[in-house]
């Protein structure tokens, strides 16, 4: 018993070093979510909704820079689940970034961890459950990255920190949602905005009905908030204002901005900014919180229109009156582009480091690779609606696309994603990006498509160079911001027009671009950038497969051995009966360290099993 006892302790010494030697001396903070269905109704019309422990939103994650992030996930829902965290690099690790790509899913009734280090980041982020349209029914919440305190933030320091969700909401859940698109119909216009989880104020009885509750966010006079906004929404675009308050805008998924104050702005599906906001007013009365659906017709739209309520501690009454006015640019499509294109880099102020961020000079470094990617409105490919990037609308993965190489799994995807887009009919295909390391490449996103779109790309931030109406040519170069233009991961594509964003491939791994439109990503208009790097020896630019790693498709027969609790204890035994045997482990470029683990766990259980009899035997 002793000699067990001794092994275990021993065992799980070595468990501490190995994890050490992975992740230097940055902190851990752990989180547990437990992702749910729960009843509530925020529109006033009772409905299954998304829970993170209980709650919509879900727990703000708030970490430092360069943390180790470890995040117990627990799938209470009745189908596959998996959280995804855009703007979070994950460097060398695509293994952690949830989406299909990357990840195989969390089945219900199991738990996964995931575990990551946000390395050199800082910046507002949020998280959302990736798979079967389930962020329409909830699951987000933000993801704060604060800065180290030896680094200086570019503003002095709020007095308070301030999160607001907003984005569009239907009354049918999420497996309704699916169903209609799944039947090639239109999602229809949403039924409301919900702001933090909840429906507007009634701040006009015809519009809103009684017993809606609405969000109240408390201050103090004369202080000054951060309040990042995120849109975690379906597809619209919604404008951002409080009324007669100046936004400062701060930063934005990422990086610090050129600070400019503004009355209101549009923040697209996937976007995230910080603002700075001082409560500079005499709270005579609460002030209206609002965000209203853009580039509609806003008489026939006025529903969606999400309104909360900002509450000085002084305050005399409660909000009245009309709301503050969106945008007066209906026959003016120039506002929202200059609006977006004067969201610039503050290049002197540092990020995550103490070197500025204009400190590497995009705008003198030539391309090696253009890409176009061409959106077109949904149309039909073998008798379904699906949407497509360059005539290819995306089928999921059945393996994750690292892992299929890990594995050797032929025919697991292509890599044939063109470069521009083909003058053939549209198809269904499991196309890659063949990307190559440590390009910099300019991906010019020309939507024609009826409706404005949000791209994303995982992994990475890109400078947003240029923006504008109309075809995109060569010559378009000519327009670009070579010098402060904004680092993100989300931007906008109006319709009709392109956008162009320069990307440096430092970060080796499979990473998904897509629209965040929802609608769209869900019909098909996704790819991904498969980056190796060739001359990789010994895990420096990609971390092997967590030892955790979930298998599923043509990898599923791996499954069964790693899950099980017995099996890891069976392996941990080992070890520490043979000490030093994980780390003697063959060194090849390529190796799989998954399957090294579970061949060898298939000879311990043998080993065993005849050890524990030998044992028996002996007491
Ligand atoms: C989801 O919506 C569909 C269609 O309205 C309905 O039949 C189903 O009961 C709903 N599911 C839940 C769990 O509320
Ligand atoms: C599941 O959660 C438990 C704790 O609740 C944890 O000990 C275990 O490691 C988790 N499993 C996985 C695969 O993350
Ligand atoms: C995040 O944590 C920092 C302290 O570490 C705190 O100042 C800040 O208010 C927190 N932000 C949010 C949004 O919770
Ligand atoms: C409420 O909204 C309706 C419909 O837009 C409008 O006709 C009415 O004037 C509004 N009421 C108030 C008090 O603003
Ligand atoms: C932004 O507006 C505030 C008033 O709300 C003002 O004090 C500040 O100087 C303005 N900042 C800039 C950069 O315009
Ligand atoms: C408070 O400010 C509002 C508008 O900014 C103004 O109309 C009102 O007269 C002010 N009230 C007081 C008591 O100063
Ligand atoms: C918006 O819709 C209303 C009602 O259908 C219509 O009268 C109006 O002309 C539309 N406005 C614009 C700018 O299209
Ligand atoms: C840029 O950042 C610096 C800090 O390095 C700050 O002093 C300055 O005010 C910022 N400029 C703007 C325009 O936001
Ligand atoms: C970029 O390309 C130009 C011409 O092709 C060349 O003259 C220049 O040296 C290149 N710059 C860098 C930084 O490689
Ligand atoms: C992918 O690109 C690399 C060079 O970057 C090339 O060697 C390789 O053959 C390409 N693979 C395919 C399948 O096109
Ligand atoms: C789509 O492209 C066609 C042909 O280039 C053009 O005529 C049409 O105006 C475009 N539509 C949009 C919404 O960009
Ligand atoms: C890479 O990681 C795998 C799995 O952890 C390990 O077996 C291998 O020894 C590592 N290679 C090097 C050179 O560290």
């Amino acid at each position: 018993m002793a000699l067990l006892a001794g092994s275990v302790a021993l065992c799980l010494i070595h468990i501490a070093v190995l994890l050490g030697s992975c992740f230097a001396a940055d902190p851990f903070a752990n989180f547990e979510l437990e992702v749910s269905y729960i009843t509530a109704s925020p529109l006033g019309v009772p409905q299954q909704v998304i829970a993170v422990n209980g709650k919509l939103p879900g727990p703000t994650l708030n970490v430092t820079t360069n943390y180790n992030v470890v995040v117990n996930v627990k799938n209470k829902l009745d189908e596959n689940l998996l959280i995804t965290w855009p703007g979070i690099e994950m460097r060398r690790s695509s293994w952690q970034d949830g989406v299909l790509g990357t990840n195989c899913p969390i089945p219900p009734k199991w738990n996964w961890t995931y575990q990551f280090q946000v390395k050199d980041q800082i910046g507002s982020y949020f998280y959302f459950p990736s798979l079967n349209f389930q962020r329409a029914a909830g699951g987000f919440g933000s993801f704060v990255v604060t800065n180290r305190d030896i680094i200086p933030l570019p503003f002095d320091t709020p007095d308070g920190d301030i999160v607001i969700i907003i984005g569009d909401w239907y009354t049918r859940n999420h497996t309704a949602l699916r169903a209609a698109l799944d039947a090639g119909k239109d999602l229809g216009m949403p039924d409301g905005v919900l702001i933090n989880g909840k429906g507007p104020f009634r701040y006009n009885s015809t519009l809103v009905p009684d017993g809606i509750q609405h969000e109240t966010i408390n201050v103090d006079p004369g202080k000054t908030y951060r309040i990042r906004v995120h849109n975690v929404g379906v597809s619209t675009c919604l404008n951002f204002r409080i009324q007669n308050h100046n936004l400062l805008l701060a930063e934005t998924e990422g990086h610090y901005t050129a600070q400019q104050n503004y009355s209101s702005l549009d923040i697209h599906v996937g976007q995230s900014y910080s603002f700075l906001v001082t409560m500079d007013q005499n709270a005579s009365s609460d002030y209206y919180i609002v965000a209203s659906a853009r580039f509609v017709n806003q008489s026939i739209w006025q529903r969606v229109t999400g309104v909360a309520v900002l509450h000085y501690s002084n305050s005399k009454g409660t909000a009245t009156g009309p709301l503050p006015d969106p945008p007066n640019d209906a026959y003016d499509t120039s506002y929202a582009v200059n609006q977006a294109l004067s969201i610039r880099l503050n290049v002197s102020a540092s990020g995550a480091r103490p070197n500025p961020q204009g400190s590497f000079h995009y705008g003198s470094i030539n391309v090696t690779d253009v890409y176009v990617l061409r959106s077109v409105p949904p149309l039909t490919i073998d008798g379904k609606l699906r949407a497509t990037f360059n005539g290819i609308s995306f089928v999921k993965p059945d393996t994750p696309i690292r892992l299929a190489d890990q594995f050797k799994v032929q025919g697991a995807y292509k890599l044939d994603f063109p470069a521009s887009p083909l003058g053939r009919p549209p198809q269904l295909d499991r196309s890659v990006i063949n990307a190559t390391y440590k390009g910099f490449i300019e991906v010019v996103l020309q939507n024609n498509d009826t409706v404005v779109q949000s791209f994303h790309m995982d992994g990475y931030s890109f400078f947003v160079v240029g923006m504008a109406y109309g075809e995109w040519t060569e010559n378009s170069r000519g327009s670009y911001n070579r010098w402060d233009a904004i680092s993100r991961s989300t931007t906008q594509v109006f319709p009709g027009g392109w956008t162009a964003v320069l990307v440096s491939l430092d970060n080796v791994g499979v990473w998904n671009l897509r629209a965040e439109n929802l609608d769209r990503w869900y019909l098909g208009q996704e790819t991904y950038m498969r980056i190796v790097n060739p001359e990789d020896v010994g895990n420096k630019t990609e971390l092997p497969p967590p030892d955790n790693v979930l298998f599923c498709g043509a990898l599923s027969h791996l499954q069964k051995y790693i899950i099980t609790l017995v099996s890891f204890w069976f392996l941990c035994f080992f070890q520490c009966l043979i000490p030093g045997l994980l780390y003697s482990r063959p060194q090849k470029a390529d190796s799989s360290a998954g399957a090294t683990i579970l061949r060898r766990s298939e000879l311990y259980l043998t080993l065993l099993m005849m050890l524990s009899a030998a044992i028996s035997v002996l007491l």
